[in-house]
């Protein structure tokens, strides 16, 4: 098994990267450090890790505000903290803003890698006990029709600028490898969902909107379909690659949890009303369907035997049980869904969608 001093955790004030921080640091096999890059793009909040500041204080969890763009930056970090590990999660992650905006995708989620990339492969220079893990998704193998599953070989297809943009960083990933030499190792994992989700993603946003007696926009006919895992399950996955994965190596990391849009929204509104001991009825009426997303992947289902047999990993959470969880934490946490609502995301969404 391998082991940490001081991992480097880019973009771990969003969504799978807080819960990825959170995770590792209650584990007693780890006993290092976290270092903690984000640059807080209107993803990124640091009030989703107060409560990992409060636990651990700065001995073993530093935040540094940076952009991964910033090749001075970076090395600067690499030096003064001595990184021997580097999970890179930073990321734009949104399909929808990647078919607005595509500039910062290409930036951010292309140059960004390199740029961790190069810094890595300078400051480690060959030394022993490195790794650079990449969090990448299910989506750079494109869209499968109604039957069939990604496999670690299946060849890339990635088709929104989102996917394009993260297939073009795995091949950096694989190229440095290569030629390079560099440790790596990478996960393709399917739909996460859970607590921190921003609510502009399909869950969060169904469950923000049907607190608020909002209409929840379902896209074309809801037919699309997703494999949902819990955010947690995720982070564990990426816990036993960086520990034991094989260097050079890609896991898919999957729910095994299909789902049409149109069925989870409907099952998402019978959990809302057990919950809050309101009608079914009343979450049911407020789905509406809404012009398609352009190019919208038809569907995405992923084989995760590799990981299972390898590494031992499964899936912890069914899917009631995640959605229940996950309801329950927004329904607890308000004040954040208010604060990550307001800002520079109310702007973008004013700008682009007019008010919804
Ligand atoms: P997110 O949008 O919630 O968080 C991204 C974080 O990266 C934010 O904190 C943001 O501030 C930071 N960031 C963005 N640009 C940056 C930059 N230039 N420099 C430094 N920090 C920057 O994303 P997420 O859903 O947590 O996804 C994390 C990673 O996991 C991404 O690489 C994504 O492609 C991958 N992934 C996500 C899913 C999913 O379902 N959300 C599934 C599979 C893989
Ligand atoms: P999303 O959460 O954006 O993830 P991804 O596009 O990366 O899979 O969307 C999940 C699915 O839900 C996708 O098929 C698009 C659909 N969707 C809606 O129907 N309505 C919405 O408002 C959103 C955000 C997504």
């Amino acid at each position: 098994m391998r082991t940490f001093t001081t991992i480097m955790v880019t973009g771990g004030a969003g969504f799978i990267g807080g819960n990825f921080i959170r995770h590792i640091l209650g584990k007693k096999e780890f006993e290092g450090r976290i270092v903690n890059v984000d640059v807080l793009t209107y993803a990124g909040n640091p009030l989703s890790l107060r409560d990992v500041e409060e636990a651990h204080g700065t001995k073993r969890y530093i935040f540094k505000r940076a952009d991964i763009r910033d090749r001075e930056a970076i090395d600067r970090i690499m030096d003064e903290y001595d990184v021997d590990c580097i999970v890179h999660f930073a990321a734009e992650s949104h399909v929808d803003r990647s078919i607005y905006g595509p500039g910062d995708f290409v930036t951010t989620n292309v140059n960004g890698t390199f740029t961790l990339l190069e810094s890595a492969r300078t400051h480690w220079n060959g030394k022993e006990g490195k790794l650079f893990h990449h969090v990448s998704t299910d989506e750079v193998y494109g869209s499968l029709g109604d039957t069939g599953y990604f496999f670690e070989d299946t060849p890339y297809d990635p088709k929104s600028p989102y996917s394009a943009s993260k297939a073009a960083s795995d091949h950096l990933v694989r190229a440095w490898n290569h030629t390079y030499g560099l440790p790596v190792t990478l996960s393709n994992c399917s739909n996460n969902y859970g607590p921190y989700h921003f609510p502009e993603k399909l869950i969060p946003l169904m469950i923000a909107n049907a607190l608020d007696g909002k209409p929840l926009p379902v896209y074309g006919k809801g037919e699309n379909v997703r494999d949902w895992l819990y955010v947690v399950d995720h982070a564990e996955a990426i816990w036993r690659i960086i520990s034991r994965g094989r260097i050079g190596e890609s896991y898919n990391v999957g729910g095994e949890n299909e789902w049409k849009n149109i069925e989870l929204v409907k099952r998402l509104c019978a959990v809302l009303a057990r919950t809050t001991n309101r009608s079914e009825d009343e979450f049911l009426r407020l789905i509406t369907f809404v012009q398609d997303r352009p190019g919208h992947d038809h569907r995405y289902a992923i084989n995760c035997d590799r990981i299972k047999k390898e590494l031992g990993w499964k899936q912890s959470v069914d899917f009631e049980k995640g959605l229940e969880l996950t309801v329950r934490w927004y329904l607890d946490n308000q004040a954040w869904v208010e604060e990550v609502r307001s800002g520079e995301y109310s702007r973008w969404i004013e700008k682009n969608y007019g008010s919804r």
